[in-house]
């Protein structure tokens, strides 16, 4: 049998009904996960495809690409973004964190809860597909604290929890009710040198990173043996994209996955960079967020990630230090 011109025009229309050309909005863009996640995002689907936003112009990579300034509490300025770019999937960062949430808790809950509901109303017709991160920080003091399960006592101390945690429940609500293909992972503690964190519990794992390169001393605000569950960037980027990118089918947790990368304490962390710097010093001067990170887990069990999308960590405390310091000593000789 031969293939007519009309024949292929129609399997040509066919495949691009089936595989639609993706258009995605990244809100949140020029923050700690936003930096790498549109960058990894656009050699993926290409630059044009990927339109950057944060409420305002960032520097770096970023900018080399399709950017939009926009405050998502700004539904207007939202609707005009999606229907400018025919934005097709949204990858919702913005938030505050757990640290700074607690200066201004109902500024936090207003923020992420109602940026959320606004991201998820979209997904009801023009958005296909929505990713919104989750934390560790839904978890509080009642939770079994070793190997935390996909399912337990919740309970989180903080706005930021309380906010993820309710943020959970929408989002499986808007898949069981309206069929919203919502995705999401709860992220422990991210590490990575291409942006500064803004305002979690878990940022002294990137700040000593910094100041051991810079030659200064580190003061940490957690104990010792404050151990937490962490994840160096690229895991976490890759982590995201295959959430995003696997069958509907196989994504059965549509509150949001627990996910594991590597748990350590900060002397842990510390011993870790010594090698690169003998003479490198850390102090001791525990403040309010070692009490949000002792309601924290220490590990998790991501098995239902494993199985369900074949999630696997890459990077443990050796390899996510050498990397670390690589990069940061690169990045700062350019500057
Ligand atoms: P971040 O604070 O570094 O970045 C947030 C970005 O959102 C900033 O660039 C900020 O300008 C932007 N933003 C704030 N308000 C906005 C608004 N009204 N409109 C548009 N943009 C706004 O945060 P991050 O570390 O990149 O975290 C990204 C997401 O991942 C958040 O939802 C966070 O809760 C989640 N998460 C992060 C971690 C972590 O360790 N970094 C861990 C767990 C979950
Ligand atoms: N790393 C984040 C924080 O400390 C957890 O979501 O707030």
């Amino acid at each position: 049998m031969t293939t007519t011109q009309d024949d292929s025009q129609k399997l040509l229309c066919l495949s691009s009904q089936h595989y639609p050309m993706e258009k995605i909005l990244v809100i949140g863009a020029f923050g700690q996960l936003g930096t790498e996640l549109t960058i990894s995002l656009r050699e993926k689907f290409g630059t044009d495809q990927v339109i950057a936003s944060d409420l305002n112009e960032g520097r770096g990579d970023v900018m080399d690409g399709p950017f939009e300034q926009l405050n998502i509490m700004d539904d207007a300025a939202y609707q005009t973004v999606l229907k400018k770019h025919d934005i097709t999937q949204v990858y919702h960062l913005a938030a505050i964190l757990s640290a700074k949430g607690e200066n201004d808790p109902l500024f936090a809950w207003r923020l992420n809860m109602d940026s959320l509901l606004r991201v998820l109303e979209s997904g009801k017709d023009q958005v296909k597909k929505i990713y919104w991160p989750s934390s560790i920080a839904v978890f509080g003091p009642d939770t079994p604290s070793k190997l935390t399960p996909q399912t337990t006592i919740m309970n989180p101390t903080t706005v930021y929890g309380i906010s993820k945690l309710a943020g959970e429940r929408w989002c499986e609500y808007y898949h069981q009710k309206y069929a919203v293909d919502v995705r999401s992972v709860r992220y422990p503690g991210l590490i990575g040198y291409k942006s500064k964190p803004g305002g979690g519990t878990t940022d002294y794992a990137v700040d000593i990173y910094w100041k051991a390169v810079e030659g200064s001393n580190f003061e940490c605000y957690l104990k010792p043996d404050m151990m937490l569950p962490m994840m160096y960037m690229d895991d976490a980027v890759r982590g995201t994209i295959e959430i995003m990118e696997a069958v509907s089918d196989s994504i059965k947790v549509r509150s949001s996955y627990n996910l594991t990368g590597v748990n350590f304490r900060p002397d842990e962390l510390y011993k870790s960079i010594i090698p690169y710097y003998p003479d490198f010093k850390i102090s001791y001067a525990p403040d309010f967020r070692q009490e949000i990170a002792k309601s924290w887990p220490r590990s998790i069990d991501d098995g239902r990630a494993r199985t369900d999308w074949g999630w696997h960590p890459k990077y443990d405390l050796t390899k996510m230090t050498e990397t670390m310091i690589a990069g940061l000593k690169s990045m700062l000789i350019e500057q």
